[in-house]
């Protein structure tokens, strides 16, 4: 089919790689015209498992200019959808966008399917995309369809994600739009689910909400198994063995970031505030999520007195295998460690420049630098920190390493 992708972000991105990939024709198109450059010249923007040889397997066309979406049967809005300070969500991205599809529309005879695949609180399609669309004297549902199909893709696993998707929700406004969305998925075996556009939205809020809450649940029961000297990863085994609860998810330790849980729970939390509706179990998935980070300090201070001290931390990622940074609970660790006038150094396989645009002033060293600084903080499981040397060392552990037990004082965050 002839795709338009609009917004060479990541999600952007991976389903234009992607759907190129499965053979079909596609245009990228994106304002920034230095991201326009560089991916004409295959060069990846973000760190993303197989991205770089895809991008040089397939023919795609990337492009600033609108008007190449006239000839596509389908065309995705990928716009960013951050958080505002009052954390609110900014759809100026969408808003745009549409917009200039608008505009395409505006001159096009034939239909067809506007699918919106951002991350969006409900009601963004239905109520400001559409009516923006029809801007351009066509109407949904007659001269054009309009779908939102959330994307779940995993930084790191993104591509497998995308090739095989564990279900397709797909909110249509008619069956007609649903139809020639889904002739792109032909080939794909997973579960569909057809939808409103609203359903569809709240599906993806509502399931980041639910992986948060599960991490922060676990983090909870860890909070209180160290207590009682009961180790709370037996426990997230013993549970996970009721398919019911599932092993997946169940890590306790230092808590969520990047850039979906984070700001989908706080998308979520203040849809529900705008509707009238306190979503207090929300707010303690957060408040124990931030927490988190801040006990990890503490315990560190049961050990060594933090003002004056180097501390070294590994891990500055999200999560491993990104060299994401966004809402990284390194963030809030080095505030809290420079809240206390410890001397931070650090060290992380991939994230270093992300993080050293918020943090200029931090000593970023080597990873035998960071075992040599008077106490460890482990933010990240980078599957590199289980091959040191932790003898003689003290190590706060926020993310179960177990070679990190060696340490001749180890203290688990939950554990
Ligand atoms: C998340 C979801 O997992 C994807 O399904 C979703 O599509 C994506 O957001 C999105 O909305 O686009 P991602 O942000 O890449 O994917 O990261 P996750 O793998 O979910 O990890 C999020 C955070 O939770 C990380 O900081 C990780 O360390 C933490 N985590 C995860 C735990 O602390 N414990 C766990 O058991 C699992």
């Amino acid at each position: 089919m002839r795709i338009s992708v609009i917004g060479a972000g990541y999600v952007g991105l991976i389903t234009g790689v992607c759907l190129a990939k499965l053979g079909n024709e596609v245009t990228l198109i994106e304002i920034d015209a230095q991201k326009v450059k560089a991916l004409n010249d295959r060069v990846p923007p973000i760190h993303e498992e197989g991205l770089a040889e895809l991008m040089g397997q397939v023919d795609m066309d990337v492009s600033s200019d609108h008007q190449k979406s006239r000839h596509s049967e389908v065309i995705f809005i990928c716009a960013g959808t951050p958080s505002n300070e009052d954390g609110t969500v900014f759809l100026g991205h969408i808003t745009a966008i549409s917009d200039q599809i608008s505009k395409v529309l505006r001159s096009r005879g034939d239909y067809c399917v506007v699918v919106v695949k951002s991350t969006v609180p409900p009601d963004t399609t239905e109520g400001i995309v559409v009516p923006i669309l029809e801007k351009s004297g066509k109407k949904c549902g007659k001269d054009f369809g309009v779908c939102m199909s959330p994307e779940f893709l995993r930084e790191g696993k993104a591509i497998y994600d995308f090739m095989n998707p564990a279900r397709l929700i797909v909110g249509e406004c008619d069956k007609r739009s649903g139809d020639t969305f889904l002739r792109l998925y032909e080939s794909f075996d997973a579960p569909i689910l057809r939808t409103t556009l609203r359903t569809a939205e709240m599906i993806k809020l509502a399931s980041n909400a639910f992986l948060a809450t599960k991490i922060s649940f676990m983090n909870e029961i860890g909070n209180i198994c160290k207590r009682l000297h009961i180790d709370v990863y037996d426990v997230a085994e013993g549970m996970g063995l009721d398919d019911r609860i599932g092993k997946k998810f169940l890590n306790a330790g230092i808590g969520f970031g990047g850039s979906c849980l984070p700001k989908d729970i706080r998308m979520l939390k203040t849809t529900a505030r705008e509707v009238g509706y306190q979503p207090r179990f929300l707010d303690e998935v957060t408040n124990l999520n931030d927490q988190q980070a801040i006990r990890l300090v503490r315990l560190a201070k049961k050990h060594i007195n933090l003002e004056g001290a180097t501390i070294g931390l590994l891990g500055l990622a999200f999560k491993p295998g990104t060299d994401d940074v966004r809402d990284s609970r390194a963030i809030a660790v080095v505030k809290a460690l420079l809240g206390e006038q410890a001397l931070v150094k650090a060290y992380d396989p991939l994230a270093v420049e992300n993080f050293r645009k918020m943090f200029p002033n931090l000593d970023y060293v080597s990873k035998e630098e960071v075992l040599n600084c008077e106490a460890i903080l482990i933010l990240t499981e980078w599957e590199e920190f289980n091959e040191l040397d932790y003898r003689g060392k003290i190590v706060i552990d926020g993310r179960r390493v177990a070679r990190a037990r060696d340490a001749r004082i180890y203290e688990g965050i939950c554990w």
